[in-house]
């Protein structure tokens, strides 16, 4: 079977459980110069940076499989991949608590000021503890907000719990008016929903404005359900007290207001980013692959 891979990814994966198949590697990105490498390719192992569109699936005539090396699928036209009828499968569960723990990351980052406070301490100007140096937010006791409650909302929420958080949930099903009231209670909202139609954009000038003053936002899901431009806005006249951001409307590329934002933490899409993480998502696309190979049903199938 002829495989081609988005870009490398962590070993042991394709070397071990893809051994005996033909595999290729792509640079990242899928540009149009690898386009001819697809032509033979039966299965496609792309990245969330290798976006699957109508053109590279033309481009793929002999395709059955796209095994995505990711839990969100926002990057493959699965509409697309349903009428040629090739299968896509994704990569859960193996990320759900490296990302939680990326979310904490933030939370804390943000409430705790450590980007202001590591700047301080290496800029070699720091003289000493005050009584009123870079106050943050005590988390104990204040509400946390969890928007989409799957396995990894799920996963910071429990998290919440331990330090002592009450937990709140908006979550598919729920109306309107849930969500005003869900937005007004919240000291931190946490985003863990997929990218889709109904979620692009969902937080806005106006979600901004029903919530609390002092409320902090971290978003590890993906960067276009929240409006940047409305984010900055909200940041810079301190209608919100911060944010923590793993994922970007125009990822790679980053709203130049947030960039020298004092309150804002970012982070270059780490969320699964640990060594053991990685591995797991890795030879979980391969073991998807693999499955197709023998004609096995699918672990995770989303198309
Ligand atoms: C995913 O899996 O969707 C993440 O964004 C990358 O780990």
């Amino acid at each position: 079977m002829k495989v081609f891979v988005g870009r490398p990814l962590v070993e042991p994966s394709t070397a071990e459980i893809l051994a005996g198949h033909d595999v290729v590697f792509g640079a990242g990105g899928l540009p149009a110069s690898e386009w001819p490498l697809l032509a033979a390719v039966d299965v496609l192992l792309p990245t969330p940076r290798e976006r699957v569109t109508e053109a590279i699936l033309a481009a793929a005539p002999h395709l059955g499989l796209v095994a995505s090396h990711s839990v969100g699928v926002d990057h493959v036209d699965l509409e697309a991949c349903r009428r040629r009828g090739i299968r896509v499968t994704n990569t859960p569960d193996v990320l759900t608590e490296a990302t939680a723990d990326l979310a904490w990351a933030l939370i804390l980052a943000v409430a705790r000021r450590i980007r202001e406070g590591e700047a301080l301490v290496r800029s070699g100007s720091w003289d000493g503890w005050k009584p009123r140096e870079l106050l943050g937010v005590s988390l104990q006791g204040k509400t946390l907000g969890i928007y989409g409650m799957g396995r990894i909302g799920r996963a910071v929420a429990r998290r919440g719990e331990a330090f002592g958080m009450r937990v709140v949930a908006f979550d598919r099903g729920q109306s309107e008016e849930d969500f005003g009231e869900f937005l007004s209670k919240v000291d931190v909202l946490s985003i863990h929903v997929p990218l889709t139609d109904a979620t692009r954009g969902r937080f806005g000038e106006r979600e901004f404005r029903r919530m609390k003053e002092a409320a902090i936002l971290v978003n590890t899901a993906r960067g276009p359900i929240v409006d940047e431009t409305a984010l900055v806005a909200a940041l810079s006249s301190k209608r919100l007290l911060g944010a923590g951001l793993d994922v970007y409307q125009r990822e790679p590329q980053i709203h130049p207001g947030l960039v020298f934002l004092p309150n804002v933490v970012l982070l270059p899409h780490l969320g699964s980013a640990t060594f053991e993480t990685r591995l797991a998502m890795a030879r979980l696309a391969c073991e998807e692959i693999a499955r197709f190979a023998r004609g096995e049903p699918p672990l995770h199938q989303v198309a």
